[in-house]
């Protein structure tokens, strides 16, 4: 199978280093062999129809930070919009960074890639949290698929969760700890009675917060999760500007004491039920979604299974490779099926 990747940051290269690792293993279970044809990156980009050597991009992007060669360097956008139309490719792996003012530039590679009949796989929360109903008709429109797994709970199966294993049931509401960042600065202030800077500095040092922290903070992050799993398991065809956002500035440790006095816990939870929010409130630690640190966990309130509740890491490049690697082994189970139809 045929791969392009648009962008070569921390989650390209983890899935590019699952991918050479385990080739072997992942044709024999899966009967996949992905082939990584183009990776666009900053740079401009690389293209071998053969398929390029993953162990040489792998240096090239450790050792001068592009896996562009000096032939194909490129620095205009639209070139490389366009290039993600026209490449001979199944699937385009997008990665780029979330930008929640207007999604771009992942929305218009997004836009070109399923226009191009290409299936897509992304970990880009900014173009589905903006446009996800747009984008999921303009995939059934041509007949392709677009997958999102790595954008809600890194690696854990938040999203395969509630579609696969509860699709006999029906789904009443969910309520989820979808930040890490923010789920750490709490529990820390929580447990160590660490004020709320040290803390997201603490946190920003692991790794965890995004390259602008308030879109954890202001819970935004958490906002585009909850509007990816209201659109993808509710079928509400909504977008950022449907949903309340409250985040977690103003909790301050006399709050969060208060709660813990209590046998409590304050937590940024975002929320699908009757209405579409995130806000901070109290969990009781009795209460398996009471997860600490950079946990994530959403419960599921179903009609006839009653409460079901997923826990796992949310964040981390490998993590969310391992995502990325199962949305291509679900297009590659579709492309089968097609086959054989
Ligand atoms: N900044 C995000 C978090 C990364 O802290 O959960 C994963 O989406």
């Amino acid at each position: 199978m045929r791969l392009a990747l648009v962008g070569f940051g921390v989650v390209a290269q983890a899935f590019t280093k699952i991918i050479a690792e385990r080739r072997q293993e992942i044709l024999k279970r899966h009967g996949l062999n992905p082939r990584i044809v183009a990776v666009i990156d900053q740079g401009g980009y690389t293209v071998n129809p053969k398929g390029l050597v993953l162990e040489r991009l792998l240096q090239d992007k450790a050792s001068k930070s592009t896996v562009t060669e000096e032939q194909f360097k490129n620095h205009d956008l639209q070139a490389k919009i366009s290039l993600v139309k026209e490449i001979e490719a199944d699937v385009v792996v997008e990665t780029t960074p979330t930008n929640l003012k207007d999604g771009q530039p992942g929305l218009s590679y997004l836009e070109k890639a399923l226009a191009g009949k290409k299936h897509v796989i992304t970990t880009n929360k900014g173009p589905l949290a903006l446009s996800l109903p747009a984008l999921m008709e303009l995939a059934e429109y041509n007949g392709v698929e677009l997958r999102f797994s790595g954008t809600v709970g890194g690696g854990t199966p938040i999203l395969e969760f509630g579609k696969r294993c509860l699709v006999s049931d029906k789904l009443l509401s969910a309520t989820g700890i979808l930040n890490g960042t923010t789920n750490f600065i709490l529990t820390r202030m929580e447990k160590d009675g660490m004020i709320f800077d040290e803390a997201l500095a603490k946190a920003q040092k692991l790794g965890y917060a995004e390259a602008d922290p308030s879109l954890d903070i202001d819970g935004f992050d958490t906002a585009c999760k909850t509007v990816i799993i209201a659109n993808w398991l509710f079928n509400r065809r909504v977008t950022l500007r449907d949903i309340k956002i409250t985040g977690i500035r103003n909790v301050d440790l006399k709050q969060v004491k208060d709660a813990n006095t209590k046998g409590r816990a304050v937590k940024l939870l975002g929320i699908v039920d009757s209405a579409l929010k995130v806000e901070p409130k109290e969990v009781s630690r009795d209460d398996p979604l009471c997860v600490e640190d950079t946990l994530n966990a959403v419960k599921f309130q179903t009609e006839y299974a009653g409460e079901e509740i997923i826990i796992g890491r949310g964040a981390g490049g490998m993590e969310t490779a391992s995502a990325v690697l199962r949305d291509l082994i679900a297009i590659r189970e579709r492309m089968a099926e097609e086959i054989m139809a």
